[in-house]
């Protein structure tokens, strides 16, 4: 197995870090990958914010579904889709010029996602540990106010860095589906996505009776949450600010 395959089967989330920076070269080496990353068109349509204020990570803590963690990640990166850049030269060079709108949304939040990945297997590789923070997406119009967010700008993903505490190098990493229920060939498998609850048996190793229990905290803890109600709500929000409605 060469280093890149390596580094991603190990690879886990990191949510307590040692108390230590991580250096300037390090991080300018975590940027530059993100860089790297393939983008629609070679556009870049994302911009990277460095959170470097520890009040301003104390508020991301708390409005970022409330989670310390965030506030003692020694490098803190908020990932946006960013069309504001390219529509504004645009609208200086081109007579007719149409707004930005669902799919210019779709490319760019695809453009920030993709650099954030590199950032995160980049990191990987000089051993410091990364956690997404979904919950960015949460509570728009606070974060664009937090950021300064231009129109056509709005948050993807969050990313929390440092090097890993013992606990975490010692946590185990959760289980994943296997390749042959998640991959079909050619067409959409119904008969294969309707295994579910097998394939969750499987993953969790939960017998059969256990199940439904399982789903039922599991929906109740995610899919029916407050923060999932919220995420939705600012979600359009982002949706409509982005496209002008
Ligand atoms: C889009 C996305 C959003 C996530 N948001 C959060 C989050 O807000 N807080 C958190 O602790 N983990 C978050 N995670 C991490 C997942 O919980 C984690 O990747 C998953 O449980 C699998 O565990 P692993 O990364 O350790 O393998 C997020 C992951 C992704 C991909």
């Amino acid at each position: 197995m060469n280093d890149v395959i390596s580094f991603l089967k190990k690879r886990k989330s990191v949510r307590v870090f040692e108390d230590k920076p991580i250096g300037s070269e390090e991080k300018a080496v975590i940027l530059d990958a993100a860089l790297q990353a393939p983008t629609a068109g070679n556009m870049t349509l994302y911009t990277i914010i460095d959170v470097t204020d520890k009040k301003l990570k104390e508020t991301l803590a708390v409005t970022c579904d409330n989670q310390p963690f965030i506030a003692k990640a020694p490098l803190v990166l908020v990932f946006c889709a960013d069309y504001y850049r390219w529509i504004n030269v645009f609208r200086k060079h081109v007579d007719e010029v149409r707004s930005p709108s669902y799919g210019d949304l779709f490319l760019a939040n695809a453009d920030a996602l993709i650099a954030a990945q590199n950032a995160v297997v980049a990191a990987e590789s000089l051993g410091i540990g990364s956690c997404y923070i979904g919950d960015i997406t949460e509570n728009f119009e606070k974060h664009r106010a937090l950021f300064d967010l231009p129109d056509y700008v709005v948050p993807a993903c969050m990313l929390c860095f440092g090097y890993p505490a013992k606990s975490q190098i010692e946590r185990q990493k959760p289980p994943r589906f296997k390749a042959q229920d998640i991959v079909f060939q050619n067409t959409y498998n119904k008969a294969k996505a309707d295994n579910m609850e097998n394939m969750l048996c499987e993953r969790q190793n939960i017998s059969e009776e256990k199940i439904g229990e399982y789903i039922r905290k599991f929906c109740n803890r995610k899919h029916n949450s407050d923060f999932s109600i919220e995420m939705s709500r600012s979600c359009k929000a982002m949706v409509d600010f982005f496209t002008g409605k």
